[in-house]
């Protein structure tokens, strides 16, 4: 189906406010609802499920060390109205088939009110899962300000939840912050990015069969990875935004399934990268493509000032899969959205920017007690349908990812696989260290690592805090974290939700 491009403004999700104050401590209540949203201007209405009826949800607006107390509840029909495949962890069919649990992605949360993927409930809580402990979820909010996400994350249907429109931003402010004068109302954008793509009635469409599948597969069957034919921004298919000559600041993040993006600006404008996902990096940094995998923010200023009357078009360059797939269509999927420089100006620009933010405390390698070696390993199930592990596990395995509270580990990923996969950890924000080439097949003949290249120090925009990292094939990738503060059962995963689904997830434990 053809849609035409840049039609639809591009919306802005409202900003939510606290139902009441409990004692001191906002209380929010976010229902999830089932909702026919108008995703573009040719299409007839879509079903998606949207936090408060919209799709994006309403984005949170705190500030550190307040905390805020959420009541996530779940107004969902009982059946899914995308393809369920029962043959996954969590997803059989002696479990309600619409669970929802919600996991604010990069926040440093207690154990219970992290969205563990067992911690799901159905509507009105009526059932809830082996792990769920509390209805009302409580976020401290004890961390630097920087661009958060928060999304359905229920073991066995994430990726079908997030693709029905469970998505929100979550932003974190601070007075150090503030003091940077950074374009802020109106001028501070946040874009979701996601793919998707539509029946001809304009309902959304994800595949419930592998294509090209040589073997007996259930049906629906869940599919390596979802690559859809458009792209979706906050909610419209390839928006257009009107813009003044001056700085904006937006939050970019990457919402899709399992979609990369490389994007890249027009006219030869660049991205000025202020953040990574754990807030400001140490200076800004000035980059002609941002490579984002999904989960990943880039915390971004572009400035329009020169471009009065242009219109400036994002497009998008990254293959799907990453890196070896398809190249992606000039004409469809590298095009993301366009900004025209046609609304006069104002007020007056934001003052330049600062050169320098503040040097980050990162954790120290040095200080590593701990060294562990993980692998990605791509495998088959019971049905010969691609399987990818974490260090040849399963999910039911018991856990083996046990740092000790306060402990500082390095992380060493070997990717075994053929892709490139976006790794995740909850609790924490990490550094990266570097990535590193090694020899694939001889570690999986003899389990010894040969190095065949010198490391590569990470991208500069990659040298802040991340809470999720590239991790791509034939290279150890190497990260340092420090554990706490609190101790409890977390999860680390791929990101590409179609892998998180299908065993491409472990429990990730901290111990006091
Ligand atoms: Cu964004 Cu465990 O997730
Ligand atoms: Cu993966």
């Amino acid at each position: 189906m053809r849609l035409e491009k840049f039609v639809d403004p591009l919306p802005i999700p409202p900003t939510i406010q606290p139902r009441s104050i409990r004692s001191g401590i906002p209380f929010y209540i976010v229902r999830m609802k089932p909702v026919y949203q108008h995703l573009h201007r040719d299409l007839h209405k879509t079903l998606v499920w949207g936090y408060e009826g919209f799709y994006p949800g309403p984005t949170f607006e705190v500030w550190e060390n307040q905390t805020i107390d959420v009541c996530w509840q779940n107004e969902l029909p009982s059946h899914h109205f995308l393809p369920v495949d029962t043959t996954i962890h969590g997803a059989e069919k002696n479990v309600p088939q619409v669970r929802t649990v919600v996991h604010l992605h990069g926040g440093r949360t207690p154990p219970d009110s992290d969205g563990h993927p067992d911690a799901w409930f159905t509507r009105d809580f009526a059932m809830t899962g082996p792990r769920f402990q509390r209805k009302v979820y409580r976020y401290p909010n004890i961390q630097r300000p920087t661009t958060l996400w928060y999304h359905d994350h229920a073991l066995g249907i994430t990726r079908l939840n997030n693709y029905a429109g469970l998505s929100g931003f979550y932003l974190i402010r601070g007075a150090e912050e503030e003091k940077f004068l950074l374009p802020k109302g109106p001028y501070e954008i946040p874009l979701l990015i996601q793919d998707r793509s539509f029946k001809p009635d304009g309902s959304l469409f994800y595949p419930c069969k592998p294509p090209r599948a040589n073997v007996k597969v259930p049906c629906p069957s869940i599919v390596n990875e979802f690559i859809g034919e458009t792209n979706v921004v906050n909610g419209k298919v390839w928006p257009h935004c009107d813009v003044e000559p001056r700085k904006y600041r937006f939050r970019i993040l990457n919402g899709s399934n399992a979609r990369f993006y490389n994007l890249k600006l027009s006219a030869g404008l660049h991205w000025i990268q202020i953040g990574s996902d754990g807030g400001l990096l140490e200076a800004p940094v000035s980059v002609s493509s941002l490579l984002l995998a999904p989960a990943e923010r880039a915390d971004v200023i572009v400035d329009f000032s020169a471009c009065k009357g242009e219109i400036i078009t994002v497009t998008n360059d990254a293959p799907a899969p990453f890196p070896a797939g398809e190249p992606a269509n000039p004409f469809t999927v590298g095009m993301v959205l366009q900004f025209r420089v046609h609304l006069p100006l104002n007020h007056s620009d934001s003052p330049p920017l600062p050169t320098f933010f503040g040097s980050l405390k990162l954790p120290n390698p040095k200080a590593a007690t701990y060294r562990r070696r993980l692998t990605l390993d791509e495998s088959k199930d019971r049905f010969g349908r691609m399987k990818m592990l974490l260090n040849g596990r399963t999910w039911s395995a018991p856990a083996t990812e046990t740092p000790k509270l306060g402990a500082t580990e390095i992380w060493e990923v070997l990717n075994l696989s053929a892709k490139s996969h976006p790794i995740h950890l909850h609790l924490i924000q990490f550094r990266l260290l570097d990535r590193r080439p090694f020899d694939v097949e001889s570690f999986m003949k003899t389990r010894r690592l040969f190095y065949n290249g010198p490391p590569r120090m990470p991208d500069p925009n990659e040298r802040g805090w991340k809470d999720t990292v590239r991790s791509h094939p034939n290279e150890v990738t190497r990260f340092v974290a420090c554990f706490s503060p609190f101790t409890g059962d977390y999860v680390w995963h791929c990101h590409i939700l179609e892998h998180e689904d299908h065993e491409m997830m472990r429990p990730l434990v901290v111990v006091p």
